[in-house]
C-alpha cells in the first residue's frame, strides 16, 4: 500500500483498511510484533476483555499516564481514545505512539474546543485553570494543572482555597468535586455521553429488585445518580472498591468494560451495568473505546500507524500541567 494511500484511509476512516487473512491468529501475531519491535501496549479498562488480556498494563486514566511517562519501550500503542494517547505522546515525545483507530474521540473533550474556551477563560482572569484528562493537547495548553478522576480532591486541594479555580470540561466531575471541597469552581458545560445516560428511576428499580447489591458510580455521572451511590470513583478505585467489599453484588454505573476485569479479579461476586435511560441503546458501552479491536490492534502495530503528531510547542506547553498533575500525584 502506498503512502497516498494510506494517508486517505487514515483521514477518511481513521485506521488502515487491510484485509487479515482469516487463517491468521491475531492475539499471537500481535505478541510477535510487540516483541520484535520493542513495544508496550497500554489498554484503558473501557475496551473490550481480548484487548485488556493481551495488554502490558491495563488502568484508568492517571495509571496509563504514569505508564506511558515510565516506560522504556520504543512504542507505545495506546489502545484506549485520542486524548489518551496524545497524552502519552506529550509526556514522552521521544516514543512513537500509535493508536488502532485515530475516531476513537471523546465526547468530553471535543465539548471544548481551543478557541472557544481561550475566550470563556479570558472572562475570569484572575482565575487557575484545572483541566479534567479528557481533554485536547490544545486545552491543556490553556490549562494550569491537569487532573483525573482518580486525583482531582488532591489537585484542586493543591490550590489555596481562596484560589478561584476554572475547571474544564467535566460538569459532573467538577460539580461532584465541589461538593467536596467546598469550592465554587467555575464549571465549562462538558458532559460524557456514557456517564451523562443512566436513569435515577431505573437504577432505583433495580436497587430494589437487588437489596443485596451495593450500588457504585463514577464522578462523570449526574449528581442524582451519585447520591444513589454507597460509593463513588475512578475506575481503579472502583475496581479496588468491590475487591475489598464484604458483598457479592454490585450493580455498576460506569462504562461496561470495566466489568471484565471486575468478574476477574472477583470469582463469585455478581456485577449489573446500571441501566441507562434507553435499555436498548447500549449507552454502557463508549462507542469511542469499542472502535478499537483486535485487528485494528494487529494492523496498527504492523504498519506502525495512525500515528500521533503533535507541532512541537504544543507538545511543550501542554507538557507542563501534565507534570504538575504527575507531581502532585506521587
Ligand atoms: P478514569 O480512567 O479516570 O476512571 O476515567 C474514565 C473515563 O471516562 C476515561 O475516558
Ligand atoms: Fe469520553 Fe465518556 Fe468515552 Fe470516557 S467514556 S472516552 S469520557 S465519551
Amino acid at each position: 500500500m502506498n503512502r497516498a494511500v494510506v494517508n486517505k484511509m487514515l483521514e477518511e476512516k481513521g485506521f488502515i483498511d487491510e484485509q487479515v487473512d482469516a487463517g491468521i491468529q491475531l492475539t499471537g501475531e500481535i505478541r510477535k510484533l510487540k516483541r520484535e519491535k520493542n513495544a508496550v501496549i497500554l489498554s484503558h479498562y473501557y475496551v473490550a476483555g481480548e484487548l485488556q488480556d493481551i495488554a502490558d498494563y491495563v488502568g484508568d486514566s492517571l495509571g496509563l499516564s504514569q505508564a506511558a511517562a515510565e516506560t522504556t519501550a520504543d512504542i507505545i500503542v495506546f489502545v484506549g481514545v485520542h486524548f489518551m494517547a496524545e497524552t502519552a505522546k506529550i509526556i514522552n515525545p521521544s516514543k512513537k505512539v500509535i493508536l488502532p483507530d485515530l475516531k476513537a474521540g471523546c465526547s468530553l473533550a471535543e465539548s471544548a474546543p481551543a478557541d472557544k474556551f481561550a475566550a470563556f477563560k479570558a472572562q475570569y482572569p484572575n482565575h487557575k485553570v484545572i483541566s479534567y484528562i479528557n481533554c485536547t493537547a490544545e486545552l491543556k495548553t490553556l490549562t494550569d494543572v491537569i487532573c483525573t478522576s482518580a486525583n482531582a480532591v488532591k489537585i484542586v486541594e493543591s490550590f489555596p482555597k481562596d484560589q478561584p479555580l476554572i475547571f474544564a470540561p467535566d460538569k459532573n466531575l467538577g460539580n461532584y468535586i465541589n461538593s467536596i471541597t467546598g469550592r465554587e469552581m467555575v464549571l465549562w458545560d462538558g458532559a460524557c455521553m456514557v456517564h451523562e445516560k443512566y436513569s435515577v428511576e431505573k437504577i432505583i428499580e433495580m436497587m430494589g429488585q437487588h437489596p443485596d447489591a451495593e450500588f457504585i458510580a463514577h464522578p462523570e455521572c449526574e449528581k442524582p445518580v451519585l447520591l444513589l451511590a454507597k460509593f463513588i470513583g475512578s475506575t481503579t478505585a472502583l475496581l479496588s472498591y468491590v475487591q475489598k467489599s464484604s458483598s457479592q453484588k454490585f450493580i455498576v454505573a460506569t462504562e461496561s468494560g470495566i466489568l471484565h476485569q471486575m468478574v476477574k479479579s472477583c470469582p463469585g461476586k455478581i456485577f449489573i451495568p446500571a441501566p441507562s435511560v434507553d435499555s436498548t441503546c447500549g449507552c454502557n458501552d463508549c462507542s469511542y473505546m469499542k472502535l478499537n479491536s483486535l485487528q485494528k490492534l494487529y494492523i496498527c502495530l504492523k504498519h506502525e500507524q495512525p500515528e500521533i503528531i503533535l507541532p512541537e510547542d504544543v507538545i511543550q506547553k501542554a507538557r507542563l500541567p501534565i507534570q504538575r498533575m504527575l507531581e502532585i500525584s506521587k
